[in-house]
């Protein structure tokens, strides 16, 4: 049987039933899609139904504010990505009266929109025969054909995507490209596959030739890096605090975070009150420090490992630009910070 009527009919037996594959609206299918690159399923879909509630249309997402945004897709991570869906939406329902563009062509030139979320509108809202190629059309197609190029070179995106183009049928490349990516998320996945009730065991090549634990060939690791961070919660005599906005380029920009330090390594309580007397002492009169936990919060993010210590630091008197800790709370934050708040701050 041909590649395609075997994935799709494997697909119709094994689907999951998920709310953007009830629908062809590029707007909620361009949502879903953003939220679901380098994010699982079922971390996904929370957030997709709170967004899809809380802004029906391209309309309600344009009007809402940055930070309403950011509130909403707080825990999501990769947060670029929720700033390039709001600017996008704002550009669509601004410049282009609320209407997608129909093809891929066009869609490539959204913010945000990058060959894979493109290609997913332009198939799934469109009909248009183009191929999706993410993390899971890789794997499935290096070891079904064992394809050994390295899927971190520059010229493999454009391989496989010629690939998954010759295997596509164009009378119905959405369910191919459903099919495909749901494949490699429920059987085909990264490490042992159950291979003995796969659909395709009598043809993959990999299987046949014993790759599939070194399939797909990826050669470049990312580069990760450790921080060390100090959040310091401070308190005055009204039991206010101060937060301040990332305005940095990088992780977390444009969400809050308390006043920072950040060390070479994990430091002990003597040496963060040498380093707050030396940057705030000037200004404030600190009564009392104290750690908020025992031992570092160590947080993974892609690229870096990241190890913080809250400090909770009384002052005498009253911060200039002091918040309560109530309103605190409805600010966005990244979210080891604002379970952190949740946890420890507001009992
Ligand atoms: N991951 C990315 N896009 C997806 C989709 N449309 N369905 C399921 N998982 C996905």
């Amino acid at each position: 049987m041909i590649f395609s009527k075997q994935l799709i009919k494997w697909y119709l037996q094994n689907k999951r039933d998920l709310p953007w594959r009830e629908t062809e609206d590029p707007y909620l299918i361009w949502l879903s899609e953003i939220m679901l690159q380098q994010t699982r399923v079922a971390q996904g879909l929370p957030y997709y139904e709170a967004f899809v509630n809380a802004f029906p249309t391209v309309f309600d997402l344009a009007n809402a504010s940055e930070e309403q945004v950011l509130k909403l897709w707080q825990g999501l991570g990769y947060y670029s990505r929720a700033r390039n869906l709001h600017f996008t939406a704002k550009y669509v329902a601004d410049q282009l009266n609320g209407t997608f563009p129909t093809t891929y062509k066009e869609l490539l030139q959204l913010k945000g929109v990058g060959d894979y979320t493109a290609a997913a509108i332009a198939s799934f809202s469109f009909k248009e025969v183009v191929p999706v190629v993410d993390g899971n059309v890789f794997r499935v197609l290096s070891r079904v054909f064992q394809v050994e190029t390295d899927i971190s070179s520059g010229s493999a995106k454009k391989e496989f995507q010629e690939l998954a183009l010759q295997l596509m049928p164009v009378s119905d490349p959405a369910l191919f490209n459903q099919a495909i990516m749901e494949f490699g998320a429920l059987q085909c996945v990264p490490k042992s596959p159950n291979c003995e009730i796969c659909a395709f065991n009598s043809i993959c090549l990999a299987l046949k030739n014993g790759k599939i634990g070194q399939l797909p060939v990826k050669t470049k690791k990312t580069k990760v890096t450790n921080r060390f961070f100090n959040y310091l919660i401070f308190e005055d005599e009204a039991k206010n605090t101060l937060v301040q906005k990332r305005t940095a380029k990088g992780i977390w920009h444009n969400l809050y975070e308390f006043p920072l330090i950040e060390t070479e390594d994990d430091i002990a309580l003597e040496k963060l009150i040498q380093l707050c007397e030396a940057q705030f002492g000037a200004e404030l009169s600190i009564k009392s420090v104290q750690s908020l936990h025992l031992g570092p919060i160590r947080h993974k993010l892609s690229h870096q490992n990241l190890s913080i210590q809250f400090w909770k630091i009384n002052i005498n008197g009253l911060l200039q630009s002091g918040l309560a800790f109530s309103e605190v709370k409805k600010l966005p934050f990244p979210i080891v910070i604002a379970n952190f708040i949740k946890k420890d701050l507001l009992h």
